[in-house]
């Protein structure tokens, strides 16, 4: 868990501690509601305190800010407690993933990786990435009402588990993603983390149990793949064989770790990209004819390959605006300075907690004017630097895969469209959430399932709280 308490003061603007109660109440609401918090903190300057003079937690705003924090990993380090897990647990021992390592063996982790992001590796996953959404979006309740968080969840479950583990889920339910997703759920919960204590009744205990599975199963399952007799071409497999140059690879430990890692970084990120691309184009039925338009002309009804990808420019500035406008990442992991740290003009201690913002950024009226509205054709003319536009994270740190997500959603995209279209069921309420750092719906998203067509819908009202990150009619 981030130390949240027992700093000295440091001369930090920011909110001033509510009387009687002091830091806690702003803490709480910053968990609860990042964004509308940083919406609050703005205000105050670069580089402000959730609450003023404390270092407990501690935003950044502005691509020069963002800069000084995310290059410089010696300095800004990432927690390695971040999860409370008994110090004997299976889920301690495997804690060694890449979110939770730093220096030389965050290097040679990242290093390790590197053969299953390649080229070849990434062309290798296409096909199963087509296969697998085709297989599943043509399954989807058509005339029905569906919640579209559970559909694109499921969708880049099942991804993950066919590329990250190569087992084939079309054949039946892997019970390793099922596992994965009840644990991620759980993990996420602010219940398990605020009360860390393996007790009957409290989720923590189930959260730890789950977790255990999870770890089991992937040990099991690497087992399996060490005495196969033919070599596998998913990421787990490449991660078994790779090693660095005097030989050595990832201890059994370190890559049950780096597997979790990668499957719950990887498919709840990749899903909620899914789910809000398919909102943001629902609410936007000028774009989406637009997008029908050229998936249909570049793909004329056949398979995408990743060949038709260049072929398809507004797809690519549809999904860049989707991430620019409802980042799945909308804050980053806490940064911990390792000694005393100078940030624009502020001293923050040893062991502050650092945020960078990817929501914010992306929502800074001088970089992107009238940030708000979903405007896929601004990509036609700006640039934005690495830390100006950071979906991905930026620095040394940036997302190990970007590229497998960048191909798997200008892949997985089309391959819905071409299948379903959806609509969503007036008058609900759709509200952020952002839990575990990831930005999610809060009641999800409900939509009513039809077969593709190419007719214009205009959306019809809904209520909540999303309309302050995107401006809808
Ligand atoms: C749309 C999809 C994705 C988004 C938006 C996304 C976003 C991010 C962001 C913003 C970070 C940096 C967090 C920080 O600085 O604290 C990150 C890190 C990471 N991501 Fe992703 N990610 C996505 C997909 C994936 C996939 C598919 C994988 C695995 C195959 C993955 C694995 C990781 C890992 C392991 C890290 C930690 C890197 C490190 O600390 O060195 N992500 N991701």
């Amino acid at each position: 868990m981030p130390k949240l308490t027992g700093f000295p003061a440091v001369a930090l603007p920011g909110p001033p501690p509510t009387p009687l109660l002091g830091a806690l109440p702003h803490l709480l609401r910053f968990v609860d509601d990042p964004i509308g918090a940083l919406r609050r903190l703005r205000p105050y300057g670069d580089v402000v305190g959730v609450v003023r003079d404390s270092p407990a937690l501690v935003c950044v705003f502005g691509p020069e800010r963002n800069r000084e924090v995310l290059s410089n990993i010696r300095l800004f380090r990432n927690d390695e407690e971040f999860l409370p897990w008994p110090p004997e647990s299976l889920l301690a021992r495997m804690q060694r993933g890449m979110v939770a390592i730093n220096g030389d063996l965050h290097k040679r982790h990242r290093r390790l990786m590197q053969p299953a992001f390649s080229r070849s590796a990434l062309r290798s996953y296409a096909d199963d990435i087509v296969r697998v959404t085709e297989g599943l979006v043509t399954k989807w309740p058509r005339g029905q009402i569906a919640d579209l968080d559970r559909l694109t969840r499921d969708l880049a479950l099942c991804v993950a588990v066919q590329c990250f583990f190569g087992l084939d889920v079309l054949a039946g339910v892997v019970e390793l993603g099922e596992l994965a997703a009840a644990y991620v759920e759980r993990v996420v919960s602010p219940l398990t983390m605020a009360l860390p204590f393996d007790l009957p009744g409290l989720p923590y205990r189930k959260t730890a149990r789950l977790g255990t599975r999870m770890l089991e199963s992937l040990g099991a399952l690497i087992a399996r793949k060490r005495t196969d007799a033919a070599p596998g071409n998913d990421v787990l497999s490449l991660l078994l064989r790779a090693h660095d140059d005097d030989g050595t690879g990832f201890s059994e430990d370190e890559l049950i770790s780096e597997a979790a890692t990668l499957f719950v970084a990887g498919h709840e990120t990749m899903a909620k990209t899914l789910m809000w691309a398919l909102f943001a184009l629902e609410r936007h039925p000028a774009v989406l004819i637009d997008v029908l338009d050229e998936v249909d002309g570049v793909l004329g009804g056949r398979t995408i390959t990743p060949e038709d990808i260049p072929e398809m420019p507004l797809m690519d500035r549809v999904i860049k605006e989707v991430m620019r406008v409802f980042p799945a990442v909308p804050i980053t992991f806490p940064r911990v300075p390792a000694e005393e740290a100078a940030l624009g003009g502020v001293t923050l201690p040893k062991g502050a907690n650092v945020i960078v913002s990817p929501f914010a950024t992306h929502h800074d009226p001088e970089l992107y004017p009238e940030p708000e509205r979903f405007r896929p054709e601004r990509w036609e003319t700006i640039r934005p630097s690495t830390y100006e536009y950071l979906p991905f994270g930026a620095g040394p740190r940036t997302c190990v895969g970007t590229a497998f997500a960048q191909q798997a959603l200008r892949l997985m995209l089309p391959t819905i469209l071409q299948h379903a279209r959806v609509s969503l069921v007036p008058y609900q309420d759709v509200s952020r959430r952002t839990r575990a750092n990831i930005l999610r719906a809060r009641d999800g998203v409900k939509v009513r399932v039809q077969g593709a067509h190419r007719r214009r819908v205009e959306p019809a009202p809904i209520r909540g709280d999303i309309g302050e990150i995107v401006a809808l009619a």
